[in-house]
């Protein structure tokens, strides 16, 4: 996700650079991960509107968090253990250098907001968890608020009986069950060392595939009819994280 995004903002970076400060007519440009086609016209109709590169990121960053995009971004997916939906935002002005970000944010489901509101009204880049939702609620967003829905649920409820598989623990026991996990052995320097087949394990399991459907949600680009440029991602996370991932 955070590659992506520096990725698309280099990229902008550099053709803005590279046109100087005049709009030849090039300006906005609106860029999205996925065919998330609603979330682009939205942000486009903010820019267009002669409105911020920030404005525009918001407004396309919070159309894929109603529509729920692929169930990754918003409200009512990607269940952790617990079998709660978490939110994950985060937004980058390029006029100023600024960034605010929320994570595991609980009970408000307005993330790109969020984090313009850490962004604009703190000296913090991040906030975090619970609360992160108190500051969204005292600043005005809506909440606190039930984040799971029927889906969530129905996915969370068949994992515990699937014995909680898959998930991200490593080096714990039990293996193949639901936790509460322990270390598999002791790792610090007074306590042993785990067995060297025990941490080639953990080289194997870590390394996963990385293709079509190992990622997923929204990050977005804009550039503004100004030639700033502004870049914004949000999700629920990894489903059956561990809480506070
Ligand atoms: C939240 O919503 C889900 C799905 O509608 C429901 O199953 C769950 O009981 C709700 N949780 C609370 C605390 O109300």
């Amino acid at each position: 996700m955070s590659i992506k995004l520096v990725f698309l903002f280099i990229l902008l970076s550099s053709s803005v650079l590279g046109n100087g400060d005049g709009n030849s007519g090039k300006y906005p440009i609106v860029v999205s991960t996925w065919p998330f086609v609603d979330a682009v016209r939205a942000a486009w109709r903010v820019a267009d509107g002669g409105f911020s590169a920030v404005d525009a990121v918001v407004e396309g960053c919070s159309t894929c968090e109603e529509l729920r995009c692929d169930g990754t971004v918003g409200p009512g997916g990607s269940p952790d253990e617990n079998g709660e939906t978490t939110i994950d935002a985060l937004i980058m002005n390029g006029a100023t250098m600024e960034v605010g970000a929320v994570a595991a944010m609980r009970f408000v489901k307005d993330g790109i907001r969020a984090a313009r509101l850490v962004m604009q009204h703190t000296e913090h880049t991040l906030l975090a968890g619970e609360k992160a939702s108190a500051f969204a609620i005292a600043m005005g967003l809506p909440g606190p608020a039930n984040l799971s829905s029927a889906e969530s649920m129905d996915k969370w409820t068949k994992w515990r009986e699937n014995g909680c598989q898959p998930n991200f623990w490593k080096n714990v026991v039990p293996v193949d069950g639901c936790g509460p996990y322990q270390p598999k052995c002791n790792m610090g320097p007074s306590e042993g060392e785990c067995p060297a087949s025990n941490l080639m394990g953990v080289t194997e399991s870590g390394s996963s595939y990385v293709g079509l459907h190992s990622h997923d949600t929204i990050s977005m680009a804009v550039i503004d009819k100004m030639g700033h440029v502004a870049v914004g991602t949000s999700t629920n996370g990894a489903t059956f994280k561990i809480p506070g991932r």
